[in-house]
């Protein structure tokens, strides 16, 4: 993995000129993506850079690199560094300034950096048997939508799940579930599949999404809608799903035990035909 993206170009990773004024670092100023790569093959490349597009434009960062030219540098990207399975990670922030909290001088560019990492997936028993989850108080913002670079509520919740010895944080905001720290969350309630809407309240995960277009197509009820924990705690099957882990099963919550269902076997044998 020698190789990284900075602005325009490809270029040796040692020669990475990291700014202290880069607005990623003193403000969380940016936008991101992660996008899988399974077998040397992208998983929904167009999707992430769509959203990538989407977080920009939200935020007013005029990043204006087109999706096919970004698609063919993270190609060549991955190419170059023999990436096989793990994930192409790409930042945009509003660039490099003097700090100062209100937008830099329009002359001031985006940078854009991009790399690649060899990532093992989850293990075969974690998706057989499952994993702990850890409810959480959801305390980000109000545009979750926008795939920000300020990380810093969903770092503290994973950081308080893993060390009460569990795989991921489930966040609630005023008793409604919301979604993992780096995750969408699913449940099943009487063979019916519910999910947080897609509102300023989560990311709409490029996975959430595959999910979503599987259960269409097999015929899977499904409801968008708020629940709360108690609902989550009451529930037949639950699931979580994102890039670096397509869908694992939900074995314990705040003690409370669950069984790995049909639903979800249905699932990852449809995702795992698509990411193969
Ligand atoms: N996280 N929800 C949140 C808050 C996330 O950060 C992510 C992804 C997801 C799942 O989205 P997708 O299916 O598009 O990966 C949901 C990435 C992997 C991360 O921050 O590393």
């Amino acid at each position: 993995m020698n190789y990284i993206i900075e602005d325009g170009n490809i270029t040796l990773r040692e020669k990475l000129s990291i700014n202290h004024e880069d607005r990623a670092y003193q403000f969380g100023d940016g936008v991101y993506e992660v996008i899988g790569v399974y077998e040397g093959k992208p998983f929904k490349i167009k999707e992430h850079l769509t959203r990538l597009q989407y977080s920009c434009n939200e935020i007013d960062i005029s990043f204006t690199e087109s999706i096919s030219d970004l698609e063919d540098k993270l190609l060549e990207l991955k190419e170059k560094n023999k990436l096989q399975n793990g994930h192409i990670y790409l930042q945009v922030s509003r660039g490099i300034s003097n700090r100062n909290h209100s937008f830099p001088p329009k002359e001031v560019l985006p940078k854009f950096i991009a790399y690649t990492l060899e990532v093992p997936r989850p293990t075969s028993e974690m998706y057989q048997k499952g994993v702990k989850a850890l409810i959480t108080e959801d305390i980000r913002w109000l545009r979750c939508d926008i795939k920000s670079l300020n990380l810093l509520p969903n770092v503290l919740a994973k950081e308080k799940a893993v060390k009460t010895g569990s795989y991921e944080a489930i966040l609630q905001r005023d008793g409604i579930v919301t979604e993992g720290s780096s995750t969408n969350l699913f449940v099943v309630s009487n063979e019916i599949v519910f999910t947080h809407p897609a509102t300023n309240k989560i990311l709409n995960g490029i996975t959430r999404r595959t999910i979503l277009e599987i259960c269409q197509d097999k015929n899977i009820s499904v409801k968008q809608e708020e629940f709360d924990v108690n609902f989550l705690l009451n529930a037949d099957e639950v699931f979580i799903t994102g890039t670096y882990i397509d869908i694992l099963p939900l074995r314990e919550i705040n003690k409370q035990k669950y069984e790995v269902g049909p639903i979800y076997n249905l699932l990852k044998k449809e995702i795992d035909f698509l990411t193969m």
